[in-house]
């Protein structure tokens, strides 16, 4: 099984790195899954600017950094979206890789590694994700990561320093485990 961990901001300085270096860490001890963090800094993408939605293209992208993401997201059974939260939503550079790509999406599930400087933890940006994540036929997964006061929670190393979040992650993964095997097995069958 192969999950792919999507980073979904990209300022010059941004908290989500210090979490991928967690996650990423924490997400070695799952024996014989392949996790490949996608940053989104390496798939610069314009906003979405085709003539057709992305599940109709008579002649693919017009642009080759589209077509390099779509095919990275067609190679993974799942998804771990790393997210924060941008006025209560998810960061317009996330929403956008999430709109860049249809087909590749479906029938596949998803779950959230959410954080914030505060104390919400980005809970409303991922409760957004969920809505946009159905449309995509994708099945996002009620549990979840949410880390609070990011600043004092995870050092720029990556090293957790407060909370109980190593047991949340492994709640979460049991349950993104188990809806990939099943739905790999499913999309296998049809
Ligand atoms: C444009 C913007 C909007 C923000 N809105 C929220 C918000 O609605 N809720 C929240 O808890 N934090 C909010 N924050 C604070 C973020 O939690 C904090 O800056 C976090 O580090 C953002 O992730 P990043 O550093 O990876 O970009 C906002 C930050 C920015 C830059």
């Amino acid at each position: 099984m192969k999950i792919a961990v999507i980073l979904g901001s990209t300022r010059k300085v941004r908290r989500g790195a210090r979490v991928a270096k967690w996650l990423m860490r924490e997400l070695a001890k799952f024996e014989g899954i392949k996790f490949e963090l996608l940053d989104l800094l390496d798939y610069p993408l314009p906003f979405y600017d085709e003539p057709n939605s992305p599940d109709s293209l008579e002649n693919g992208y017009s642009i080759e950094v589209a077509t390099k993401w779509a095919a990275k997201i067609g190679e993974a059974d799942g998804y771990i979206l790393i997210v924060s939260e941008y006025n209560h939503g998810p960061t317009a550079v996330l929403k956008n890789a999430l709109d860049y790509v249809y087909n590749e999406w479906n029938k596949k599930p998803v779950t959230f590694v959410s954080y914030a400087t505060g104390t919400a933890g980005g809970t409303r940006a991922v409760e957004q994700l969920r809505q946009i994540t159905v449309e995509l036929q994708m099945a996002p997964m009620n549990r979840a990561v949410h880390v609070r006061n990011v600043l004092d929670t995870i050092d720029t190393d990556g090293k957790l320093l407060q909370g109980n979040y190593v047991e949340q992650l492994e709640k979460a993964m049991k349950q993104l485990l188990w809806w990939t095997e099943a739905l790999k097995s499913a999309r296998e069958k049809s």
